[in-house]
């Protein structure tokens, strides 16, 4: 049940008939308080309207809290920064989705649980045969996680708690899986299995770079940078990949399904797929000296270039995890020996003139998550096709906390926007004969 707060109200008047409404006005525990519009149409007949959601408070949630003026990310109460210095990713992903971090006995279980789920059906593998070589590891992830729900039939019941669990940490322990299988047939090596002597991050690496001809050795410390990238990505609230994953839910639609949608929705440029387009931008820039055309570029409104990896829909002020990347991106190019890398050099650059710039100061557009994670993944070898595909594996942990809060509601009601609509009023069927 949503949580209490003393009942103010704030009252809605048309200035034309007089009329007016009085609506609750409702605080949570952080962040703006909101106008709980659910009784209008009731009262007066009107609907809210407000295309992207830019307004409005979609659920009530206690996974998440963005403060975009002050740059604030938290999960489930701690700062994001805390959590990418101290913690886990499997440890964030188990916070997400239990409301708190797990003691010893807890992180014991929930490792272990993940670990043995790691797996997929073999008969899943043969899934990936039915792609062309050259599909975007994006597009094979939406096919392969949502052929999940065809293969573990004891975790698709929604009302059944304990099929929601096994979902859940389904999900999280597969993907790595999945992602790494699509890596793999990109590029026509065969598959590698999880070993479970392995930590999750370190396991992802395996299965993406390992080759069965020789042993492979993980790099503690680019195992520590794929931890830290993971939970740096694991939740962001209501994000639009997020919401699709809440309305898919909304309607019973099964876990891996939904999971599939936010995949979906997740490799939009403008969300996830922003990664891989930063790094085709920087690319495309080649040196410093092409800077100041992409800043003009970017500034003129007749031209849809934008600086990708800049700007936020919440944020407006630097996004905490791009400053976060900015020192793993430091710190694996160091230690692989590519501080020399001229990209970075043009993505420090780029950065510093767009910051100093009143264009991007005016409009609050600062770098966000994305802008130097696609460089940071490059240096580790990973192609830009699977940048996106990476940053599900992480977002997977938001989405099943998002899916199991939402789920787990008494009264859940399915998904269903109203409209502003503007087309023609009613008319007659023309006849072909009589068609102009
Ligand atoms: C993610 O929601 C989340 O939390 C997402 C995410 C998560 O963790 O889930 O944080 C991950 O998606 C990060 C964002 C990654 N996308 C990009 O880096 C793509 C480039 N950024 C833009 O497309 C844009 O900034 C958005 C889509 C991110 C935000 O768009 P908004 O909030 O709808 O803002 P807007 O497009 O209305 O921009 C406001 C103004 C506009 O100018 P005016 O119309 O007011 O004149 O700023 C301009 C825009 O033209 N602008 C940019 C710009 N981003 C916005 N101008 C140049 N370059 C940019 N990058």
């Amino acid at each position: 049940m949503p949580q209490s707060s003393p009942s103010r109200t704030v009252t809605l008047t048309d200035d034309t008939t007089g009329e007016s409404w009085k609506l609750e006005r409702r605080s949570g525990t952080m962040g703006p308080d909101v106008i709980d519009v659910r009784p209008l149409p009731r009262l007066s007949g009107l609907l809210t309207f407000d295309p992207g959601f830019i307004s409005t408070g979609s659920c009530e949630s206690k996974i998440t809290f963005v403060d975009g003026d002050q740059g604030i990310l938290l999960h489930r109460g701690y700062p994001i920064d805390d959590l990418a210095e101290n913690s886990t990713f499997l440890e964030v992903a188990y916070l997400l989705l239990m409301g708190d971090l797990p003691n010893a006995e807890q992180s014991t279980a929930w490792t272990h649980n993940i670990t043995y789920n790691t797996l997929v059906h073999e008969q899943l593998i043969k899934f990936y045969s039915g792609f062309r070589r050259d599909a975007h590891p994006m597009a094979v992830m939406c096919g392969v996680v949502g052929a999940l729900s065809a293969f573990y039939h004891d975790s698709i019941n929604m009302q059944d708690p304990a099929q929601r669990a096994k979902a859940c940490y389904r999900l999280i322990a597969k993907m790595p899986t999945l992602a790494a299988m699509a890596h793999k047939y990109a590029h026509g090596q065969p598959f590698m299995y999880p070993l479970n002597s392995l930590n999750y991050a370190a396991n992802f690496l395996q299965m993406l770079f390992a080759v069965p001809a020789e042993p492979y050795e993980v790099n503690p410390i680019l195992a520590r940078a794929m931890d830290k990238i993971l939970i740096l990505h694991a939740d962001h609230e209501q994000n639009a990949s997020t919401s699709t994953v809440r309305l898919a839910s909304s309607s019973g639609a099964n876990p891996f399904a939904c999971i599939a949608a936010g995949i979906a929705s997740l490799g939009g440029p403008a969300h996830g797929g922003a990664n891989e387009a930063v790094l085709k931008m920087l690319t495309a820039l080649e040196v410093p000296a092409n800077i100041p055309e992409a800043i003009r570029r970017a500034k003129d409104p007749n031209d849809p270039f934008r600086l990708m990896g800049f700007g936020h829909r919440v944020y407006k002020n630097y996004d905490p995890r791009a400053r976060i990347m900015r020192r793993i991106c430091h710190e694996v190019l160091g230690t692989l020996n590519l501080a020399n890398d001229p990209l970075l050099q043009v993505a420090v650059e780029l950065e510093q003139i767009a910051l100093s710039d009143p264009y991007f100061i005016e409009k609050k557009l600062y770098p966000n998550v994305d802008f130097y994670t696609g460089l940071t993944l490059r240096a580790m070898g990973i192609p830009p096709s699977m940048f996106t595909v990476l940053f599900a594996v992480a977002r997977t942990a938001g989405w099943v906390a998002h899916w199991q809060e939402q789920s787990s509601e008494s009264k859940p009601k399915i998904g269903r926007p109203r409209q502003l609509y503007t087309g023609p009023t009613a008319r007659s069927f023309v006849p072909m004969a009589q068609r102009g």
